[in-house]
């Protein structure tokens, strides 16, 4: 595992920080949680949007994490993570795990097992990627994670992803069954 720090320099800046978390709102974005747990049995754990796909080949992901967060060092230390896709109805994780309170109190929502390498991962989660530290880079205020991914676990049957935009949560919905409410919705009859 490889540490580099690539933080741009302040002149390539092309705008403040607030205007680029208020563009940055506008992203909306799935709501995972990402678990750790260390060789002492120690947990920690975020609701994070800042999660992406890296390569197919070899399956490989990538988390930003903040590290004024707890749980940055926390996963630098344990060397693994998970990342758990929410489903609309484990809001409530959510929002447990964006709170500074224990990790107690936050793993006391929901059900959490291992796969491979350790990590706590949500039962109920959408999907569930459990990843070795493979690479870390800090960037700003951030240090990103690349996890290769060691297992992973789909839900048997699948709710609505949980989103996130403009500062609040939602859930994601396709075209199709959103014209079809839309038309379930809309009166179709005449009125004399
Ligand atoms: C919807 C949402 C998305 C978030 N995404 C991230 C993220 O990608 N990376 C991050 O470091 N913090 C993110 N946060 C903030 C952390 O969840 C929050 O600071 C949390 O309290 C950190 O917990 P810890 O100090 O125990 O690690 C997000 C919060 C919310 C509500």
């Amino acid at each position: 595992m490889s540490n580099a720090d690539s933080t741009p320099s302040a002149n390539a800046t092309c705008c403040d920080p607030a205007e680029f978390r208020q563009g940055m709102r506008r992203l909306a974005a799935a709501v995972c949680v990402i678990a750790t747990e260390n060789d002492a049995g120690h947990r920690a754990g975020l609701t994070a949007t800042a999660v992406c796909s890296v390569s197919a080949t070899p399956p490989t992901l990538l988390v930003c994490v903040n590290r004024q967060n707890s749980s940055c060092e926390a996963i630098r230390d344990a060397g693994r993570f998970s990342v758990n896709a929410l489903e609309q109805n484990d809001r409530v994780i959510a929002e447990q795990f964006a709170m500074p309170v224990s990790a107690e109190q936050k793993f006391s929502q929901g059900t959490w097992a291992t796969l491979q390498t350790g990590a706590p991962v949500l039962q109920s989660a959408i999907v569930a990627f459990d990843c070795i530290v493979a690479n870390t880079v800090d960037v700003g205020t951030h240090t990103i994670f690349f996890g290769q991914i060691a297992g992973l676990r789909y839900a048997e049957h699948p709710g609505t992803p949980l989103m996130y935009a403009y500062g609040e949560y939602g859930s994601f919905q396709t075209l199709t069954t959103a014209l079809q409410l839309n038309h379930f919705m809309t009166p179709n009859w005449e009125y004399s």
